[in-house]
């Protein structure tokens, strides 16, 4: 008979060996099955998720037990994306409330906003922050926290995503300093300028939206619907960013693979690359001059 799951190491074991079994699909917080499962263990435990390795050894209860298994168990009969079982997702180790209504948070401008690269590319006083396509709110909150003096706006097209939106500004406390608007791109936002517009917007073409595996399904076909190459999105962005900035402020947008595509139409703009840990060439950085003709 099987040795019963007792400790934290024996559900990690588990886990791993169900989810590649299974042959999930990852890359919606975690990008392997035993990223995925550290995730969904620690988590499932109550436990911070940064380091598995110190927590081996700690001892599961029999409710625990039962709770780790039902999670397992439905992330490979189900293939639901773990931060949807869990209702939790991370950047930059900032935790968000998460369900079907919004993409599962994984941005990488998460991490440009954490690095201190945008002061560099900013005049010192940020005072107004847009995060268009806001979803659960993530990216907003993130600003929020790293220009503490700035009032952010974040726009979604979807009342679904801004319901989470809210419920994520409310839980980080930042009710008073992020301002919601519902509606398409800059179009509820009045006259208003920024010095800082981040957007990470749909930017899946049409045939990688085709192939999507269950748990990319999972996610609201509208936070990545780009149009036929991707792109229908990024570019109304682009055409009204200069209208929408500040003269020193600069627009920051995650696009994924159009970077050749991009700059072959807009060859009079100077895109600058910020890469990060795990991408490189998919966000740029426009400053409100580089539209000047
Ligand atoms: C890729 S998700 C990004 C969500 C969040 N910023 C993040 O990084 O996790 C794109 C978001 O854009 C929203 N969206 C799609 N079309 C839009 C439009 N025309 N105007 C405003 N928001 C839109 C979707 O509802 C979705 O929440």
């Amino acid at each position: 008979m099987a040795r019963p799951l007792a400790s934290v190491r024996d559900f990690f074991d588990y886990a791993v060996g169900e989810f590649s079994r299974a042959g999930l699909a990852f890359g919606q917080g975690a990008t392997n099955a035993a990223d995925e499962a550290a995730f969904m263990v620690l988590e499932g435990l109550g436990l911070p998720i940064d380091d598995i390795n110190s927590r081996l050894d700690k001892k599961v209860s029999p409710a625990e037990r039962g709770r780790l298994i039902a999670l397992i168990e439905a992330r490979v009969r189900t293939r639901t994306p773990a931060a949807y079982l869990l209702h939790r997702a991370y950047i930059q180790g900032v935790p968000f409330y998460v369900d079907e209504r919004v993409i599962i948070p994984r941005s990488y401008i998460g991490e440009l906003l954490a690095s201190g690269v945008l002061e560099t590319l900013l005049p010192d006083e940020v005072s107004s922050v847009l995060d268009l396509c806001t979803g659960s709110g993530c990216l907003a909150i993130l600003a929020a926290q790293a220009f503490p003096d700035a009032a952010i706006h974040a726009c979604d097209l979807s009342s679904d995503a801004l319901a989470v939106a809210r419920r994520n500004i409310a839980q980080h406390g930042l009710v008073a300093r992020v301002t919601l608007h519902e509606g398409d791109l800059f179009a509820p936002l009045g006259d208003r300028r920024f010095d800082l517009i981040i957007a990470n917007p749909p930017y899946v073409d049409a045939k990688a939206m085709a192939a999507f595996p269950d748990e990319f399904r999972a996610e609201p076909p509208m936070a990545h619907a780009g149009g036929a190459d991707g792109l229908d999105i990024v570019r109304r962005i682009i055409d009204d960013a200069p209208a929408r900035l500040t003269r020193f402020g600069g627009l920051l947008c995650e696009i994924g693979r159009g970077r050749a595509l991009l700059e072959a139409e807009r060859p009079e703009l100077s895109f600058m690359w910020l890469d990060t840990e795990e991408s490189a060439c998919e966000t740029f950085w426009l400053p409100a001059s580089a539209f000047e003709a």
